[in-house]
């Protein structure tokens, strides 16, 4: 038994905020952030909206294009940095929301990659027949942890949600995956909050994304060719065989270094980073859903999702669609 794509959703909150309006609040400009990034805008979530509203509304969206309702769940699994509070997991809030009882639910935690874990974890109930229709979801509500008054993090991160219905099959559709970390690199990428670091409470807890970024894009360059090889490897599939490449959203020019690798030009890249910035374990499942409702994407290709980051974390899926 394999599990394959039946439908994907997303869901960006209606507030955008601009490069325009960012330097008014801090000393940057629309043309450093565009050409360092790529990222053109962002979407905030409203003071009311928290992760599980923008998992909701994309799960939603997700069941709704595979024909299918809450009922027919029979696991969900949610990949989220920003959760809604420390328990109920996220996966249980949405399974609430959905008006759901019974199934397990799963949160990943693994920062960027919280999608690719997910769908991982996802894939292998479904090979063992576990489940018939899985719900995976990635979302975040980044604005909630980043520090609006530093440049080096404030222009780079955004809300959103994205979701993928998984569905058994005889055939795969995810073909394989791969995932992997590295701890000793925790420092490069940190939000120092926890429950457990409250006795005493550190000095430099603040409650906000820190990041050497520098150092995490030349990992990110370094690790990411690595992945794409390795899932490929797995499946013993050559990279000349990849119709799309469905990249973590954090950077126009990690995305491109990556593509470059995989000798893929960029018009088979799907890139939405300009659109929503980084929104973490978000990113893969809505630049998922975009090419698919956009056409580009169509059934029988070959899709290569790949992730990295917090943790470090990364993760690679072949998925025939
Ligand atoms: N506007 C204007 N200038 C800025 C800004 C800004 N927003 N931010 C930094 N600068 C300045 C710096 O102070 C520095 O100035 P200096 O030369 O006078 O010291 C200069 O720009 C260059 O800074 P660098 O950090 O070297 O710039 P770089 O080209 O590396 O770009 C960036 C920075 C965009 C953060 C890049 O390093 C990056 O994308 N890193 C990877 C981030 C990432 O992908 N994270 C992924 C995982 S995220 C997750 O898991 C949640």
């Amino acid at each position: 038994m394999y599990s394959r794509i039946a439908g994907t959703g997303r869901y960006l909150p209606e507030r955008i905020l601009t490069n325009a309006e960012l330097e008014r609040m801090v000393e940057t400009s629309d043309e450093w952030i565009r050409s360092r990034t790529g990222i053109e805008r962002r979407h905030i979530a409203a003071d009311n909206e928290l992760t599980s509203d923008l998992a909701y509304q994309a799960a939603l969206a997700a069941m709704e294009a595979a024909g299918i309702g809450p009922q027919d769940l029979e696991l969900i699994v949610t990949g989220t940095t920003t959760p809604d509070q420390i328990f109920p997991n996220l996966a249980c809030l949405l399974q609430q929301k959905l008006g759901v009882h019974g199934t397990p639910a799963i949160a990943v935690e693994a920062a960027c990659s919280g999608f690719l874990y997910g769908l991982s974890v996802a894939d292998k109930f479904m090979r063992s027949g576990e489940a018939k229709y899985a719900l995976v979801v990635g979302a975040e509500t980044l604005s909630r942890i980043t520090d609006w008054t530093s440049r080096d993090t404030c222009v780079l991160f955004g809300d959103g949600a994205g979701a993928v219905v998984l569905e058994a099959s005889e055939t795969p559709g995810i073909v394989a995956t791969h995932l992997g970390a590295d701890g000793h690199y925790g420092d490069l990428l940190y939000v120092p909050t926890g429950p457990s670091r409250r006795n005493p409470v550190p000095a430099r807890d603040d409650g906000f994304i820190h990041m050497r970024g520098n150092e995490v894009f030349k990992v990110a360059v370094r690790t990411l060719g690595g992945v794409a090889e390795d899932v490929l490897a797995k499946a013993g599939l050559g990279k000349d065989e990849v119709d799309w490449l469905i990249p973590h959203q954090a950077n126009i020019r990690i995305i491109q270094a990556t593509a470059k690798r995989l000798d893929l030009p960029m018009e088979r890249v799907v890139l939405t980073v300009q659109d929503h910035g980084n929104t973490s374990a978000a990113s893969v499942p809505m630049a998922l859903d975009v090419a698919i409702r956009d056409g580009r994407i169509q059934r029988g290709q070959l899709l290569l999702l790949e992730a990295f980051g917090g943790g470090l974390t990364w993760g690679s899926a072949l998925v025939r669609y």
